[in-house]
């Protein structure tokens, strides 16, 4: 940024203070409970049990396996049945899994919870039953990413088929965006105009060889689905955002991306992103690699860097006790919390030569970003807010309500497809350190609007 101010500590915890009492204010007034999104039997199971939680973790790494909603009833229980010391509610659905009519009732009972969950979260079957809640979102002021739920194919013929479910995605996507009205504030930024249509997609859904142990197996695989992909956006003007996924295969993705961005005939377009997690200890490190590539790599959109905390928190830290591994997440949430606004500075001050989107549901986070931008001396239009359909509604109306922009990730597809996303949402917000749940039991807005405590050494 050309006119950077300095920024004094005192004055942005008291700018972060007002931004977020203001925001708090903005919520709507028939304020949703985020939480209700998640079942609340499942909340309360999941919160309770330590076993359980890693039980419904491990249930994760076999959906890709699964064809129906039977077959992943049937794992679920097989996963709950080794829980060791259960509660009282889960010991009573086990005993109903003792009898074929039981197994019935639960599976049917799990099914229906799932669907309940599902339903505030995942738009639509396919992008175009999601068109009518896209429109309404952008009415309101909200643009929209649009994920195609899909993750680890274990299939080429899958790979392909997710790509093009992502090609017909694109084309779907930018045709309806075209005839939505004028909304400035999502279409254009200091650095130039920003697409209408967004679609993020996940890199292990595009290629079933992303392993740790042969990294180029699986960039080469999954290169030409998405060189497809990208040369597509350009074609329409869309933008494609790559989702990080767990640690294992952070490099290969990070690399094969920058890579294909770097091809000439990609100078040119699509605008495209990628995703910082925060809670990555050397996450530092990849922002240098980010700003370095994006220095040395003159492209007409910058590239866009989603900031997140991270969806594998559980999967990171069970990963590294099993294999005796040290544990490369933070392990204390303000540790996270603090490199979050770490490198939301380094972000806001790397502009132009990135675009940066904050996605986070915390308050404090959120307005540690905002006062932050303002006290550098940026517009408002200049940093992106992200949230999640179903759990960040609230702020994502309150942030629009303050001029700001906002983008909601909403996530289209299958129950099947939609499982370990919808477990990942019950993980972490049942976890002792989520904000939303910390918000939902009640802590005091000054206590939410707190600083992190500085990250330990
Ligand atoms: P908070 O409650 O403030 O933070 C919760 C997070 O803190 C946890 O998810 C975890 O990352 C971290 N945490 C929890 N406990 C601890 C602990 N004991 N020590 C240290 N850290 C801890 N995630 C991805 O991985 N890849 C993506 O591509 C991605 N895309 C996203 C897109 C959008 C629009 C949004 C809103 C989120 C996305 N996420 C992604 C999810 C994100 O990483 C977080 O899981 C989620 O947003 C919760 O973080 P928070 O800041 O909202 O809430
Ligand atoms: C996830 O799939 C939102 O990308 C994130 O959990």
């Amino acid at each position: 940024m050309g006119d950077r101010r300095a920024v004094a500590p005192t004055e942005l915890e008291a700018e972060i203070g007002r931004v977020g009492r203001v925001l708090h204010d903005a919520f709507p007034s028939h304020r949703g409970r985020p939480l209700k999104a998640l079942d609340d039997r499942a909340m309360d199971l999941a919160g309770q049990d330590e076993e359980l939680r890693a039980a419904l973790f491990r249930f994760v790494d076999v959906v890709p396996a699964c064809r129906s909603l039977d077959d992943l009833a049937a794992h679920l229980t097989g996963f709950l049945g080794e829980v060791g010391e259960r509660p009282p509610s889960l010991r009573a659905a086990m005993r109903m899994g003792d009898t074929k009519a039981g197994r019935a009732a639960l599976g049917a009972a799990g099914a229906a919870g799932v669907r309940h969950m599902a339903h505030r979260f995942i738009v639509g079957e396919d992008p175009r039953a999601a068109l009518p809640t896209l429109r309404k979102l952008w009415r309101d002021g909200i643009a929209a990413s649009v994920d195609l739920l899909g993750e680890a194919t274990v299939t080429a013929a899958e790979a392909d088929r997710y790509a093009l479910r992502c090609d017909e995605a694109l084309r779907t996507l930018a045709g309806a965006y075209d005839r939505f009205p004028a909304r400035a504030l999502l279409e254009g930024d200091a650095v130039g105009p920003l697409p209408r249509a967004n679609l993020s997609v996940k890199v292990s859904a595009l290629t079933p060889l992303l392993r740790p142990e042969a990294p180029v197996r699986g960039q080469r695989d999954a290169a030409p689905r998405l060189r497809a992909l990208l040369r597509r956006a350009h074609e329409l003007g869309a933008h494609l955002h790559i989702d990080m996924e767990s640690l294992d295969s952070r490099e290969a993705v990070l690399e094969l991306v920058l890579d294909l961005l770097a091809e000439p005939e990609f100078a040119d377009g699509p605008s495209a992103g990628v995703v910082l997690q925060a809670y990555l200890r050397d996450s530092p490190d990849t922002l240098d690699t980010i700003l370095e590539w994006s220095g040395r790599t003159p492209r007409a959109q910058p590239l866009v860097v989603r900031l997140v905390k991270g969806a594998y928190w559980d999967h990171e830290v069970v990963e590294a006790r099993q294999h005796g591994w040290g544990v490369p997440v933070f392990e204390r949430k303000a540790d996270c919390d603090a490199n979050f606004e770490a490198l939301t500075a380094r972000l806001l001050e790397a502009r132009p030569l990135v675009r940066v989107a904050i996605a986070s549901h915390n308050l404090r986070s959120v307005s540690h970003a905002i006062a932050r931008n303002r006290m550098l001396g940026g517009a408002p239009g200049d940093v992106e807010f992200q949230v999640l359909r179903g759990l960040g509604d609230d702020l994502g109306h309150a942030l629009a309500a303050s001029g700001l922009r906002v983008r909601s990730y909403c996530p289209v597809g299958d129950l099947v497809a939609g499982m370990a996303y919808l477990v990942r949402r019950l993980l972490e917000n049942t976890a002792n350190d989520s904000f939303l749940a910390d918000q939902a039991h009640g802590v005091p807005l000054e206590q939410l609007l707190a600083a992190p405590a500085p990250v330990a050494s």
